[in-house]
């Protein structure tokens, strides 16, 4: 257990809206780190705060894990050195959790390597609906303590508001656990597909038969990478007539020009909750992280 005033937040990259939020609602101050790249693209990290004894909560959402597993891990390993008494890692978005099993012989299950680089060098960790399948908790590949956060209440709260008589679709079977859950709230129906993928930009979907007469129906999946799940099903849903189209998702992935060809193919619009920062967020969910923050540390 810390008290508040001997913790002490930092930011890598995007993630500065939530240090706001910790320091306006927890009154946790926001600390200095400063990340140089050299010319040849090797990276110097710098903590300009004093960390000695204090309780570190480090922000940094894990999209695009390769360029920020190194500044990331250094970032940790100085503030240990500068004597941070504990160091949280805080990250909406835990990358490496797809590739559960090896798929082919001799391939890597990142998931667990993964894992493993992170759990020695924290001293836990807070995410939101990391892509639990094969795995079905942190706790099987990580050792350090974790705090798993859902999106559900969220999403369900912000949908409602906003569509009045949804049918939620979810493109596979993983997706159930979230699809449900937010159809739950409001005991609207839902629907799941079964996928097969084929690479990593394609897949086949079949979708079971739906009554969207009247409906608004909601595409609804933990990512959006490849946008592959997606279209698929926006294509299906096309020939079926279906005329109001929505797609949600807990972590944006895809870029700009995915986000206009979901549009395109028929979507009406695409949204996803901001942990990581993206066009398509609306849905806010700091005081999720911060109760988790506060739970795990307080
Ligand atoms: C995988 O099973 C996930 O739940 C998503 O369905 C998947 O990651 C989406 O990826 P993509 O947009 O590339 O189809």
């Amino acid at each position: 257990m810390a008290r508040l005033s001997d913790c002490i937040s930092f930011t890598l990259f995007d993630e500065i809206h939530l240090a706001d939020c910790l320091e306006a609602e927890l009154g946790i101050k926001k600390g200095k780190l400063e990340i140089h790249a050299f010319p040849d693209h090797e990276t110097k990290v710098r903590i300009k705060s004093e960390v000695s004894g204090k309780t570190v909560v480090l922000i940094c959402t894990l999209n695009q894990p390769n360029e920020k597993i190194l500044p990331l891990l250094f970032s940790a390993m100085t503030l240990k050195s500068l004597g941070a008494k504990n160091i949280y890692l805080v990250a909406p978005y835990l990358a490496y959790m797809r590739q559960d099993k090896a798929f082919h012989p001799g391939e890597a299950v990142s998931a667990k390597l993964f894992a493993v680089l992170l759990s020695s060098h924290f001293d836990g960790l807070i995410t939101v609906d990391p892509h639990l399948h094969r795995i079905k908790t942190l706790g099987e590949i990580y050792t350090l303590p974790s705090k798993v956060l859902h999106a559900t209440e969220a999403i369900a709260n912000w949908l409602f508001k906003q569509v009045k008589n949804p049918l939620l679709i979810g493109p596979d079977a993983e997706s159930e656990q979230w699809v449900s859950a937010i159809a739950s709230h409001h005991q609207v129906p839902y629907a799941i597909c079964e996928k097969h993928r084929i690479d990593d930009q394609s897949v086949q979907t079949y979708i079971p038969e739906v009554d969207a007469k009247g409906r608004t129906v909601v595409l609804v999946d933990d990512i959006i990478s490849s946008g592959a799940s997606m279209l698929v099903l926006l294509e299906a849903l096309k020939q079926q007539e279906v005329q109001h189209i929505l797609c949600i998702t807990v972590h944006a992935l895809f870029d700009v020009a995915l986000e206009k060809r979901l549009i395109q193919m028929g979507a009406d619009a695409v949204f996803s909750c901001n942990t990581i920062k993206h066009t398509s967020n609306r849905i806010d969910l700091s005081s999720l992280l911060i109760q988790g923050i506060y739970d795990m540390i307080l």
